[in-house]
């Protein structure tokens, strides 16, 4: 057994050997009525998607490509406060299963080293101005090899085999991904956003740390002061104001 405690997520799965992406494959399944937790697993995807159009490599056999079926009740504003949550959890799993110590860029991305290990993208679809279902979508370079990568990603990407010099049970790390994400989302079910935003802060990378923001308005450089309310960024810009960074990709500053 994998250790799989959960009520719902990760109960009813698929597992592909091959499919373009698994997004795809659980969005599919989503219109057709599946239930909240519907989990579809890829040992290689064909096209890959990362967040902001961009592709995601998913050589065969290494990694964790997944995506679970999301029916959240609440309003639209919910869905980034979400794609937290999901970084949490998997963060979390991460640390229980493998030792690394991974941490979150702001953000979803999860980093050790300074590098990207895991990347996570929520994908809604939105019917009458509310949340028809989500897909999460979770990549994890779980037991990848230097070889497995193209050259110009070698020196911006890791995997938890090389941060832990050990092959990582798969099955095991997405047995605790499900158990993490299903008891932090029923918290938030609970109590609402802002358990969830102390347990991302503290296991944020971001926070302190001198950035730069790419988004619709251009580039804006500051100190990534806090997590609004909202799940936005709070920026501290030169001139010592705090301002939200709602979308959008941030670079982080050496130091
Ligand atoms: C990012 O960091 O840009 C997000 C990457 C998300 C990748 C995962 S792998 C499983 C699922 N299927 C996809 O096509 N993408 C997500």
């Amino acid at each position: 057994e994998s250790g799989l405690s959960t009520e719902r997520f990760g109960r009813h799965l698929t597992v592909l050997a091959k499919t373009d992406s698994t997004q795809t494959e659980a969005e599919k399944r989503a219109r057709e009525g599946a239930p909240e937790g519907t989990l579809v697993v890829a040992e290689e995807q064909m096209s890959g998607r990362g967040r902001q159009g961009r592709v995601w490599h998913s050589p065969p056999g290494r990694g964790v490509w997944m995506s679970a079926v999301l029916r959240p009740e609440g309003p639209l504003t919910a869905v980034p406060q979400l794609t937290l949550l999901a970084a949490v959890a998997v963060c979390r799993a991460i640390r229980t299963v493998s030792g690394v110590e991974a941490g979150i860029k702001w953000p979803n991305d999860l980093l050790a080293d300074g590098r990207k290990l895991c990347g996570i993208l929520l994908e809604a679809v939105i019917e009458d101005g509310r949340v028809r279902h989500c897909i999460m979508g979770i990549g994890i370079d779980a037991n990848l090899e230097e070889s497995d990568y193209p050259e110009e990603l070698r020196d911006k990407v890791t995997s938890l085999r090389r941060e832990s010099g050990a092959e990582v049970d798969r099955s095991a790390l997405i047995a605790a991904v499900m158990n993490e994400f299903e008891a932090l989302y029923a918290l938030y079910a609970e109590s609402g956003f802002d358990p969830i935003r102390s347990l991302w802060e503290s296991l944020s990378v971001t926070l302190g740390r001198e950035i730069s923001v790419r988004d619709a308005r251009g580039e804006r450089r500051g100190i990534a002061h806090s997590l609004g309310t909202q799940g936005e960024l709070m920026m501290q810009t030169e001139n010592g104001a705090v301002v939200p960074v709602y979308s959008g990709d941030i670079e982080l500053y050496p130091g």
